[in-house]
């Protein structure tokens, strides 16, 4: 069975799959994106995603490249033609194809859409039963980093430092020491005295879907969750830790630096925590969140 994917206007068999070599996201990262997980059948946060891809859209200079309606069509009609229940939709809009030059191109230039989606498998994950480790490097990024764009090469160089140090992820640090956000994931530690704590939302992290629904799930579970930032050393003392992006869903961490967190395994509060992000995403705990900045 060929794999599809989307390409302004059209669904190709993967490989044939292209844009111009003048596409602004190729030539400037002149582009943003979304991510979002199909879990048994269910599109885990749309709405959320869809809102925070129009921000993302509007904080550079861009319009929604197709109205909402058409854009929830494409998503499903990939899906269906690729035959996928378990899947990432990976979603990106760039300022189109132009002659290069750094100014925007003429107002009529086409923007580029693009949609793949590939087969992901959610239940009985290793890294749910295990955790996984996490290093802390310095954050690199620009000072937007509230916008999904596709600019990701910091985030590329962190994991790859992770991956070659033998571990899952890399948390990013601030100039004062504090814990931005991991490469492509939100980052979450249960303090001793049973506060969840995440870096606040501004222009210094990505404002996660995820995040936002677990923030939801918290005031559910009477869990309390605290905006807050916090260090690699106080990262080691906590009792758990995770992390939560639309792909990594709620994924435990038992190590930080080599530090066992807790007790080495993954901890009751965050399988908690993502038991009801499934039952939330399966529609078993009623409507799915808007995002806002
Ligand atoms: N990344 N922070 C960063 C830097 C991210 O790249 C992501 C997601 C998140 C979590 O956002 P959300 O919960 O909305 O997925 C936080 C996606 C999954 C990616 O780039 O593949």
């Amino acid at each position: 069975m060929p794999r599809y994917a989307y390409v302004n206007g059209a669904y190709l068999p993967h490989k044939e799959a292209s844009v111009h070599i003048e596409d602004r996201g190729f030539q400037f990262a002149d582009g943003v994106y979304e991510v979002i997980a199909c879990i048994h059948g269910h599109l885990a946060d749309e709405r959320g995603h869809l809102d925070r891809l129009k921000r993302s859209l509007s904080e550079v200079g861009m319009k929604m490249p197709l109205p909402e309606e058409t854009l929830r069509f494409i998503i499903r009609e990939l899906l269906r033609r690729n035959r996928l229940q378990n899947a990432i939709v990976y979603m990106q809009v760039t300022r189109g194809s132009a002659r290069r030059d750094f100014a925007f191109p003429a107002e009529n230039t086409l923007q580029s859409l693009i949609l793949t989606t590939w087969p992901f498998h959610y239940d009985n994950l290793p890294k749910m039963e295990k955790g996984v480790s996490v290093i802390t490097v310095p954050d690199i990024r620009w000072k937007r980093r509230d916008i999904k764009t596709v600019a990701l090469l910091p985030q590329v160089l962190a994991k790859q430092k992770a991956i070659e140090k033998g571990v899952h992820e890399a948390w990013m640090l601030d100039d004062e020491g504090y814990i931005t956000e991991g490469s492509a994931s939100n980052a979450w530690i249960l303090t001793k005295e049973g506060l969840l704590l995440t870096r606040k939302a501004d222009n210094d992290i990505l404002r996660g879907v995820t995040r936002t629904a677990i923030s939801k799930i918290c005031m559910d579970l009477k869990i309390e969750m605290v905006e807050q930032s916090f260090t690699p050393a106080q990262s080691y003392e906590a009792s758990e830790a995770f992390m939560s992006s639309a792909s990594a869903v709620i994924t435990p961490i038992v190590t930080i630096d080599g530090h066992n967190i807790g007790t080495g395994k993954p901890g009751d509060v965050t399988l908690r925590i993502y038991e009801e992000y499934r039952a939330y995403v399966e529609g078993l705990r009623g409507q799915q969140l808007r995002w806002s900045a």
